[in-house]
């Protein structure tokens, strides 16, 4: 029925839902405010559907490479650019916002991502972690992923979900 998918909130998951994201909503200001960040990349931004809500204390710029999210996220006015995030120029930032990202990522495109990322200048990396690995995946579907077994304990971190998944920060 068209009207049920136009009255859909996000296109980019349940995870993006304003329910689903009370916690990240709540903690993302402040924990960019103790890291002192400047310039955050969110990386990727989908749609915005979450995030145009939120009281940033700092600079934006989101990026994606889905047209429509592209298209989305920018219709409140936002910073948003159509990018591979494991191959194009990333702009400079402080941090990287990267929710719900490597999980649907193979290994080896995780691992182009990771440095193509480093590229920015970026101090920090938030992303989703989840309480425990998984074996590898296809890019676009889905892997278990926790960067604890590489980064170790993150520095700050809020529950996101279920099962212990949280949303952490790494030095990156
Ligand atoms: C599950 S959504 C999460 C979006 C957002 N971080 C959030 O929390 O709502 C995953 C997003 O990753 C984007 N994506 C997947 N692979 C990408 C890539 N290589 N470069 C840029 N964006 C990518 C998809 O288009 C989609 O918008």
């Amino acid at each position: 029925m068209k009207w049920a998918v136009e009255a859909e909130e996000t296109t980019c998951g349940p995870g993006s839902t304003l329910v689903a994201t009370r916690n990240v909503r709540e903690w993302l200001p402040g924990a960019l405010e103790r890291l002192g960040v400047k310039t955050l990349l969110d990386a990727p931004c989908g749609d915005r559907n979450w995030i145009r809500l939120v009281d940033l204390p700092c600079a934006y710029v989101g990026a994606d490479e889905e047209p429509a999210h592209i298209a989305a996220a920018g219709l409140y006015g936002a910073d948003v650019r159509l990018l591979d995030i494991r191959s194009d120029a990333l702009p400079a930032c402080d941090a990287i916002l990267s929710r719900d990202f490597f999980q649907h990522l193979s290994m080896a495109d995780t691992e182009l991502a990771q440095a193509n990322m480093r590229k920015t200048g970026a101090k920090w990396i938030i992303a989703t972690c989840h309480g425990r690995d998984g074996p590898d995946c296809v890019t676009g579907e889905f892997r278990y992923i926790n960067h604890r077994a590489e980064w170790g304990e993150p520095i700050d971190q809020v529950d996101d979900g279920k099962h212990g998944r949280i949303l952490g920060v790494w030095a990156l």
